[in-house]
């Protein structure tokens, strides 16, 4: 039998942990990051003030800010035995193969003594700084294109866009709604309380194993279909029903028929149960982003009436089904040029200042390893009888 369920700071023996980062009320669609509600964030902050506040806990000074920029920007350069690695892959590697394995030897290039909090704090400053680059690798390497580095004069998402898409031949047009509306996404992303992949990081950091490998573990789980590889099969879902017609009815039908396998990419939550505030947001920004952009992409339309159709299905509404984050944020990326390979990829990237804030927090708390306890429902006690009676 598992021991009464209480609160602890590591998941010492339960599912669950205490934590000040982020409040979620799943049934009044609120998300708040250090008390500051998400609509908040996005309208008044960039992505890496956002990432201060969820790994520091306050929102920086100018200062602060300016020294957290340029911190970053200084460990913005991987090691060249890191982009050895790339080259080692094969061509058409999943860009999660990719992002994952890299992370792990992270250490083996920039070890750190987790003891001295200056070495910690540097070793967060170069996750901030190099998984950009490191992530625009991914999409350049699959195209056999050069490696870029990255210019500290630009913005956490210009920089971004510019180390993925630039190349001699094309310079990439930074165009201001498309970085704003990236450094929206990111923002969005940055944290979401103890979902599956940042309590994978908790659970690997009360190894007292290093913050790298911590976060690689949370990069694996993220890779999930049903986590944060559902924003690709948000977007395969969606162009499977524009060929197939656009046959709405057909896919609904199919998503209630348990034997299908088939489920709605992007619909469903564990803790919301009215509305995603993420997927409210996405959704109004991805109209704007597009009219700017003066694409008229089908699949927002199509994504527009299969919401309003679920929502006025009975199925969905009683299992209390709504889209989440990840049902219209592929549609923005489309729009930005990013293709739905690397969709799980930029999740990463905006999650990141979450999952070290996570870590963090989980580490100046319990020092004692997560160790969840199991109901035991296999054989009882049996006399292990000899198969071969001469032996
Ligand atoms: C993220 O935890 C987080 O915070 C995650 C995240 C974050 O920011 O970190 O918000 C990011 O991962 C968003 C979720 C992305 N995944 C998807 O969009 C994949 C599709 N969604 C589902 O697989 C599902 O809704 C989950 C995984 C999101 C939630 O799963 P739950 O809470 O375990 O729900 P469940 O599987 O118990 O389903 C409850 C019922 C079941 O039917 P019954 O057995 O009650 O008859 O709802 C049905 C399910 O079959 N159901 C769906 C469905 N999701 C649930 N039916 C059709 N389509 C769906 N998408």
């Amino acid at each position: 039998q598992t021991g009464l369920i209480t609160l602890d700071p590591g998941y010492v023996n339960t599912g669950s942990c205490e934590s000040s980062i982020t409040f979620i009320d799943g049934e009044k669609g609120i998300l708040r990051h250090r008390g500051y509600p998400i609509e908040d964030l996005c309208e008044k902050t960039d992505f890496l003030e956002t990432a201060y506040l969820v790994i520091y806990g306050r929102l920086p000074s100018q200062a602060e800010y300016d020294r957290f920029r340029d911190d970053i920007a200084e460990h913005s350069l991987p090691h060249n035995g890191l982009s050895r690695m790339f080259e080692a892959f094969p061509k058409d590697s999943h860009p999660m193969a990719l992002l994952a394995s890299v992370l792990p030897s992270m250490y083996a290039y920039y070890p750190y003594d987790e003891n001295d909090p200056a070495q910690v704090d540097k070793a967060i400053l170069r996750l901030l700084g190099k998984i950009p680059v490191l992530a625009s690798w991914v999409y350049r390497k699959l195209r056999g294109w050069p490696l870029n580095y990255s210019n500290p004069d630009q913005s956490y998402a210009a920089n971004f866009l510019d180390l993925t898409f630039n190349t001699p031949a094309n310079r990439f047009k930074l165009d201001p709604d498309i970085v704003k509306a990236l450094d929206l996404l990111l923002i969005l992303h940055a944290d979401h309380e103890q979902n599956c992949s940042a309590a994978t990081v908790r659970m690997i950091g009360s190894s007292q194993v290093n913050l790298y490998a911590a976060i690689a573990g949370g990069m694996c789980s993220l890779w999930g279909p049903l986590h944060g590889g559902a924003n690709q099969k948000v977007l395969e879902m969606l162009e499977v029903i524009k060929n197939d017609g656009g046959d709405i009815q057909k896919y609904l039908d199919l998503a209630k028929d348990k034997e299908s396998g088939f489920r709605l990419m992007g619909f469903g939550h564990r803790v919301y149960k009215n509305f995603d505030p993420r997927a409210r947001i996405i959704k109004k920004h991805a109209d704007r982003v597009l009219s700017k952009l003066g694409i008229n992409d089908p699949l927002l339309k199509l994504a527009k009436e299969l919401e309003e159709a679920a929502l006025n299905d009975s199925y969905f509404v009683d299992r209390k089904l709504y889209p989440n984050v990840d049902f219209y944020s592929g549609i923005i990326y489309k729009a930005m040029g990013i293709p739905t390979e690397m969709f799980t990829v930029m999740f990463a990237v905006g999650r990141l200042p979450g999952w070290i804030a996570q870590w963090r927090e989980m580490q100046s708390g319990s020092t004692r390893i997560s160790r969840p306890r199991q109901v035991y429902q296999g054989e009882t006690r049996r006399d292990l009888m000899s198969m071969v009676k001469n032996h």
